[in-house]
């Protein structure tokens, strides 16, 4: 019943197989356009050729360091490749901070930083004064004409330094290494995560000619057939391409498909417009969409009803003199007004009157029960007088009883505000006062973070423990909520899936179509923590793939090793190419 009342916020999200159909054959017209000539220079899926030409072929050997920065973890590794059976490659590796301030601050500083790590690295593994080879894993969107220079379009994800856009990311590093003047390095190979990830899993399944992260951000790369690239000069062999397909429906594209909840995360990011495919999709936006249907469900109150704030339920927040204050009719409403927003509520003007109408009920029970207690009183003096009718002055004072605006029928005060704040508590937990309030927790954005997501959606979980999730991040509810939860999770999480399933499909049947096969079996190198840490999302994902593209036996392949490995090995044949030319 509960999910019946929910499911007008969510039909929107849940996509038909027609639906998903759809967005496939749109992807693959994107795809073509990002690939030709007259298209690709306005087209909104890049489609980005990386001087990548073929996948690994085991005769890879050398010393080389990797950088790794655009995912959730910046990393520097050596990768030694050699020609031993047993245990071909060997790595280490170092995560290194990246702080906000850098990430958003100025392209040298963050290169001077990426730098710094860099010389921190070589000088652990005493190898300053070595001129080793690097390959750098950037994943972000690039331009390339070589190997080894990289233009960057646009920032993506969680980077916006200043100054780097429309740069060569291996100049500004150079650069940084420069200035600093105590190590060389030469930077062989700028690789996006996509085109590293394949390669690393294209080092163990020679089939694997397609990479996909799916993780904080979301993108793929596959070989296209050099005859299709007219970017790039000649007609023979094959290159991986940066399809770039986070920026699919930056054109409008997929305005029909889009939730106001979609529109409101696009707004509320540092790159508004851009990336909205990416924003339905990735990691980075997942747990922000949950959050903000929560909010809307809760303002309606749907979701979290009865919610006590901590100031309610903390003794003494509500004093007698506020509830003096309230029953005053002239200014009455807005004090109640003060005192409830004190208490960390924001009430409606039916709230307002409802309290004001419970400090009444008590004040009048508090001075009906003084009122007849002295009448015992004075009955029994009355007695003891010995008189019929008796006739005596009761001296009076208190602040309550001056204060009040009825003070003539009242006598005592010191626990009217608790005897209140108790009532208010219980008719809040029963749903009768402040409906759709919403927690500063549920108002804060990014708290609701994709790892929970994942956790909540775990099968393993009993509904106790959801329950208990949503406690520890301050969205105290019922038993009704965290059902409710869960299935905002599950269908944000299974769109997600879903339409990465469907660009997945439109990228492995464009590669049966180019290969001219009735049927393609291929290998996909898959890496990103929603993809890895999600419970069901690998799952929705694959049956998508299978279910739109028959005609594909795709044989996913999850790395393991990151993409330094992959970029270690593109790294090596810079290598050689460079040899050859000398
Ligand atoms: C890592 C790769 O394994 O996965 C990174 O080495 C990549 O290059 C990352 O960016 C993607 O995952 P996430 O979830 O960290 O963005
Ligand atoms: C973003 C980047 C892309 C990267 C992806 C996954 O979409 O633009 O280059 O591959 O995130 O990290």
């Amino acid at each position: 019943d509960q999910l019946k009342k929910i499911d007008k916020y969510l039909f929107s999200m849940r996509f038909s197989d027609d639906t998903l159909k759809d967005i496939m054959n749109r992807f693959r017209r994107e795809m073509e356009n990002g690939l030709g000539r007259d298209t690709s220079p306005t087209a909104t899926v890049k489609m980005l050729p990386t001087f990548v030409r073929s996948i690994p072929d085991g005769s890879e050997k050398g010393d080389f360091i990797a950088l790794d920065l655009g995912g959730s973890n910046f990393r520097i590794l050596r990768v030694k490749v050699t020609q031993d059976k047993k245990q071909p490659v060997q790595m280490e590796s170092q995560v290194y901070e990246t702080p906000d301030d850098i990430i958003h601050g100025s392209g040298s500083q963050l290169f001077a930083h990426v730098a710094d790590c860099l010389g921190d690295f070589m000088e652990k593994q005493k190898i300053k004064d070595k001129k080793i080879p690097v390959g750098f894993t950037f994943s972000f969107p690039c331009a390339q004409t070589k190997l080894d220079e990289a233009v960057l379009v646009t920032w993506t994800k969680k980077f916006k330094a200043s100054g780097v856009e429309g740069m060569d990311v291996v100049n500004l590093l150079n650069k940084a290494i420069q200035k600093r003047g105590d190590y060389e390095a030469d930077i062989m190979a700028v690789v996006n995560d996509t085109v590293g990830t394949m390669m690393t899993c294209g080092f163990d399944d020679q089939r694997c000619e397609v990479g996909i992260i799916i993780g904080t951000g979301t993108n793929a790369c596959y070989m296209e057939e050099l005859r299709h690239i007219d970017q790039v000069e000649g007609d023979e062999g094959r290159m991986c391409i940066n399809t770039e397909w986070g920026a699919f429906g930056d054109d409008g594209s997929l305005e029909d498909l889009r939730t106001e909840f979609d529109r409101e995360i696009d707004r509320g990011s540092i790159n508004p417009g851009k990336q909205l495919f990416e924003k339905m999709a990735s990691g980075m936006y997942m747990g922000e969409l949950v959050r903000l249907i929560l909010v809307k469900m809760a303002k309606e109150g749907l979701l979290f009803e009865g919610r006590i704030t901590p100031e309610l339920l903390t003794k003494g927040k509500i004093e007698t003199k506020h509830v003096s204050a309230i029953e005053k009719s002239k200014e009455g409403l807005k004090k109640c007004m003060e005192t409830l927003t004190r208490l960390g509520v924001e009430p409606s003007d039916e709230d307002c009157l409802a309290v004001q109408h419970v400090c009444t009920i008590v004040s009048f029970r508090s001075a009906n029960l003084i009122a007849s207690t002295l009448g015992g009183i004075l009955a029994r003096l009355k007695d003891n007088k010995g008189v019929g009718r008796l006739r005596t002055t009761v001296g009076i004072d208190g602040s309550l009883y001056k204060m009040h605006p009825q003070y003539e029928k009242m006598c005592s005060g010191m626990y009217l505000g608790e005897i209140v704040r108790q009532i208010l508590i219980d008719l809040t937990k029963r749903g009768f006062l402040f409906r759709g309030q919403i927690s500063e927790t549920l108002k804060t954005r990014g708290i609701f973070e994709t790892k929970f997501l994942s956790q909540i959606e775990s099968d393993r979980l009993a509904l106790l423990q959801v329950r208990a999730i949503l406690q520890q991040l301050g969205l105290a509810g019922t038993c009704d909520d965290s059902i409710i939860v869960k299935e905002v999770c599950g269908t944000v999480s299974r769109r997600a899936a879903q339409i990465c399933g469907a660009g997945m499909a439109a990228v492995v049947d464009k590669i049966r179509e180019n290969r001219g096969l009735d049927h393609l079996d291929i290998t996909v190198g898959v890496d990103g923590t929603l993809y890895k840490l999600h419970p069901h999302f690998s799952r929705i994902f694959q049956q998508t793939v299978k279910e739109l593209a028959p005609k594909c036996d795709v044989n996913f392949l999850l790395s393991e090793d990151g993409s330094g490995k992959g970029a270690a090995l593109i790294t090596a044949v810079g290598c050689r190419q460079r040899e050859l030319v000398a």
